[in-house]
C-alpha cells in the first residue's frame, strides 16, 4: 500500500523542486510570453494559434517556455528521483498490497479486457508506459496529478467544484452517478463520499488506477461505489438508469470517433431528464491560448487535444440524442477567470447536455 512506502527525503525533496519549478513557469515565465507576445503584436491581428506561433518562432522567452514545460514534465517522471523509479522500487509489494486489500464488491476487472490501440500507442501526457501497463501506474498518477495544475493546491478541490456544479444542475433526485474515465478515482471520491445513498460508478480501461480508486474508496468504508473497468463509450450498464453521468479530463485523451461514442453513451445512460457533464480543456476565440494550449497539446504527448478542439461538439451532441447543449468556463480556483489573472491556467470548460423529460 502506498502508505507502507518508506518516507524518503531526497524523493520528496526532488518532486518538491519540480512542483516549484512548475510554479514559476506558471506564474513568471508564462506572463512575460504573454507580456513579450502583446508587445510583437502591435497592429497585426494574429488569427489562429498557427498565426501567433508564426510571430513568436524566434523569441527565446517564448521557446524557453516550451523547452522548460516539456522537461519539467519529464523530470518528474524519469531520473533517480522520478517518480517512475521511486515506485518501481516497491511494484511487486504494491502489487501484493493492493491485490490483498482491495475488497472485491468495490472492483470489477475484466481479465479479457482489450485496451483500445489508441491508447496503447502514447505515453500519455509522458507517463512511461501510459497509465495502464504497470502495476505502479495508479501511484505514479496520483503522486504525479499533485503538479500537474499546480495553481490549485491552495483551492478547495477541482474535484469537489465539480461535483457541487453537476449538483446544482441536475434539478432531480439524483440515485446514481457515473464518472467516466475515472483514473485513481479522485473525481468519483466526492459523489460516493458526500452521499452514502447515492449509487456511483467509476469506469476507466487502466486496471492498476482502477485498483487504487478501490483502495482509496475502501480506505474510507465507502460502500456505495463499484470501480468497472470497460471503455467509456461501452460501459456495459443497464441503460436509463443514471441521475447524473460525468467525466473530468477524459475527452481529451481520447480521438474524436470515440468522443462520439461516449456522448452517445452518456445518452443511452441517462435516465430521463438526467444530465451530461463534462469538464475539458477548450479555447474558444483567442489565438493567444490557442497557441499556449496546442503547443501544450505537442510538448506534452497529448495528442487528441487539438482534435477536441477543433470538434463540433454540439453537433455530436446532438447526433447523440441531446437537444441542447450548454458550454461554459469551469472557474477551478477562486478567481481563475477574473481578467486579471495573469499566470497560466488550462483553459477548463464545462460541456453539459440533458436527457429530455
Ligand atoms: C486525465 S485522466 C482523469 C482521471 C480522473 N477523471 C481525474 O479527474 O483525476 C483521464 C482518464 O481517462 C481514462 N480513459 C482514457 N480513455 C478512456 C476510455 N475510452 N474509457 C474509459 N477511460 C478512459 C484514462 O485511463 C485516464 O485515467
Amino acid at each position: 500500500m502506498f502508505d507502507d512506502i518508506p518516507q524518503n527525503r531526497s524523493f520528496d525533496a526532488y518532486q518538491q523542486f519540480v512542483l516549484d519549478c512548475k510554479l514559476y513557469w506558471t506564474r513568471q515565465i508564462f506572463p512575460e510570453v504573454r507580456k513579450r507576445y502583446a508587445a510583437k503584436v502591435g497592429t497585426s491581428e494574429p488569427e489562429t494559434g498557427a498565426d501567433v506561433a508564426a510571430l513568436m518562432k524566434d523569441d527565446t522567452t517564448a521557446q524557453f517556455f516550451g523547452w522548460y514545460e516539456r522537461h519539467l514534465q519529464r523530470m518528474k517522471y524519469s531520473g533517480q528521483r522520478g517518480l517512475a523509479v521511486h515506485y518501481g522500487q516497491y511494484r511487486e509489494d504494491i502489487a501484493k498490497g493492493l491485490n490483498a486489500t482491495v475488497p472485491s464488491h468495490l472492483l470489477e476487472l475484466d481479465p479479457e479486457f482489450e485496451q483500445p490501440v489508441y491508447y496503447t500507442n502514447i505515453d500519455i501526457h509522458q507517463h512511461p508506459g501510459g497509465v495502464w501497463s504497470d502495476e505502479i501506474a495508479g501511484y505514479v498518477y496520483e503522486r504525479g496529478a499533485q503538479s500537474t495544475a499546480p495553481m490549485l493546491k491552495k483551492h478547495a478541490s477541482l474535484w469537489d467544484r465539480m461535483r457541487a456544479q453537476a449538483m446544482q444542475r441536475v434539478g432531480k433526485e439524483v440515485k446514481r452517478v457515473v464518472d467516466l474515465g475515472c483514473g485513481f478515482g479522485a473525481s468519483t471520491l466526492p459523489y460516493y463520499a458526500e452521499d452514502p445513498e447515492v449509487d456511483v460508478v467509476g469506469v476507466e480501461l487502466s486496471a492498476p488506477c482502477l485498483r487504487l480508486a478501490a483502495q482509496r474508496a475502501a480506505e474510507t468504508q465507502a460502500r456505495n461505489v463499484l470501480f468497472k473497468q470497460a471503455d467509456a463509450m461501452d460501459t456495459g450498464l443497464e441503460a436509463g438508469t443514471s441521475d447524473i453521468v460525468t467525466s473530468t479530463m477524459m475527452l481529451h485523451e481520447m480521438p474524436p470517433s470515440h468522443i462520439k461514442g461516449v456522448f452517445k453513451e452518456s445518452h443511452r445512460l441517462l435516465a430521463p431528464g438526467g444530465l451530461s457533464i463534462h469538464l475539458d480543456f477548450l479555447v474558444r476565440d483567442d489565438p493567444f491560448k490557442e497557441y499556449v494550449h496546442y503547443g501544450h497539446s505537442a510538448r506534452n504527448n497529448e495528442p487528441f487535444m487539438v482534435p477536441l478542439n477543433k470538434m463540433d461538439i454540439v453537433q455530436a451532441h446532438k447526433d447523440a440524442g441531446f437537444d441542447e447543449v450548454e458550454i461554459v468556463p469551469f472557474e477551478e480556483f477562486d478567481g481563475a477567470l477574473d481578467p486579471s489573472m495573469a499566470a497560466w491556467r488550462f483553459p477548463w470548460t464545462l460541456i453539459i447536455a440533458r436527457k429530455a423529460a
